[in-house]
């Protein structure tokens, strides 16, 4: 079964070809960061509008990478929330005009459940299982105890990982997306240079709060002269990484001491971030633990993790009626 999976929730324009579930036959992804870069962040409007030009030959090159023709797909698996609705709207629109020209079933996908289940395209995972989903708009811990089985377990109570990345970036003029670009600065930095706070949440649940320390950043770079920031950038760079990771990594091991889970999978952007990936590889090879990390292409935005998300539904009888909608806020 080959399924055409279609992204375009945020500043991606993806499509992929997956065969039956796990068989990544292509994989595109038109990323609109020079659209953005100017402005520090993602502009709906232009992110819209550039999805609209290039959806219908992004979804051709996944077509013809894997090298095969319309009539070969059996069925539209699309991103239909949470996100920028203009984006979803230009994304769910096209597959359910494809859909519907092609004759074939589709179905709605939420954007969440696609980052949460991207590790299923390189690796089956034992149920049950911590995932941290981090990303540029979520920041969320849940127990997965099966396909479409998740408990939330907690979640930013203001930024997400991902956003503090960016602003933290853009207030130190290096670009848009702010995440790999303070990866790689911070390579270079001490992270210990700058002692930022880490948010110790009294609520219960396995939460996180960015803000904080997205403010303790601002307020540390605003007292510094023009020419000390530049001097200091990559080490404010690995201290503010240090800090934000820092808070991922205490809640990961919360969750998989407390619940008493053997694994964790990560998911979303930010989990491609290289220090939290090795912070994480220690702390569970110390607790005898299974950490699955997918490979970094699959951590950001991608349409093969929405077509794998698509065939675990549609293998339950699960289809989307014509009249699904796009939704900005859409829980999983
Ligand atoms: O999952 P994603 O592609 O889109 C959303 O669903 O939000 O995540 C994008 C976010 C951005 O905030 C970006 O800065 C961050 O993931 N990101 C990273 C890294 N690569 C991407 N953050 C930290 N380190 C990275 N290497
Ligand atoms: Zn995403």
């Amino acid at each position: 079964m080959r399924i055409l999976g279609i992204e375009s929730s945020c500043d991606e324009t993806a499509a992929a070809v997956v065969e039956d579930g796990v068989n990544v036959l292509s994989d595109v992804v038109a990323s609109q960061t020079e659209i953005h870069n100017r402005y520090g962040g993602v502009v709906p409007e232009l992110a819209s509008r550039r999805h609209m030009e290039i959806i219908a030959s992004v979804t051709q090159a996944a077509l013809d990478k894997a090298g095969i023709s319309s009539r070969e797909i059996d069925a539209i698996a699309v991103t239909h929330g949470p996100g920028l609705i203009g984006s979803l709207l230009v994304g769910l629109s096209f597959a359910k005009a494809l859909a519907y020209g092609w004759k074939v079933p589709f179905i709605g996908v939420n954007h969440l459940e696609g980052h949460l289940l991207s590790i299923f395209l390189e690796v089956d995972v034992s149920f049950p299982y911590i995932a941290l989903l981090a990303s540029g708009g979520h920041t969320s811990l849940y127990l997965a105890e099966d396909f479409g089985k998740y408990i939330h377990l907690g979640s930013t109570l203001d930024d997400a990982a991902g956003e503090a990345f960016d602003k933290v970036a853009k207030l130190l003029s290096l670009g848009y997306p702010g995440g790999p670009i303070i990866d790689r600065l911070a390579l270079k930095g001490n992270a210990a240079a700058i002692s930022f706070p880490r948010a110790n949440l009294s609520v219960p649940g396995f939460n996180f709060s960015f803000s904080g320390l997205k403010t303790a950043v601002v307020n540390y770079v605003r007292r510094l002269a023009k020419e000390d920031i530049a001097n200091q950038t990559a080490d404010i760079a690995a201290s503010f990484q240090e800090a934000a990771v820092d808070m991922l990594v205490r809640a990961c091991q919360g969750a998989v001491l407390q619940l008493k889970v053997d694994r964790l999978a990560l998911s979303g952007g930010v989990a491609a971030n290289s220090r939290l990936r090795s912070r994480l590889k220690e702390l569970f090879s110390s607790l005898g633990k299974e950490l699955y990390l997918p490979k970094p292409s699959l951590c950001t935005d991608n349409g093969a993790m929405i077509a794998h998300a698509g065939y675990r539904r549609l293998i339950k009888g699960f289809t989307s009626s014509w009249d699904l909608n796009a939704y900005a806020c859409l829980r999983l």
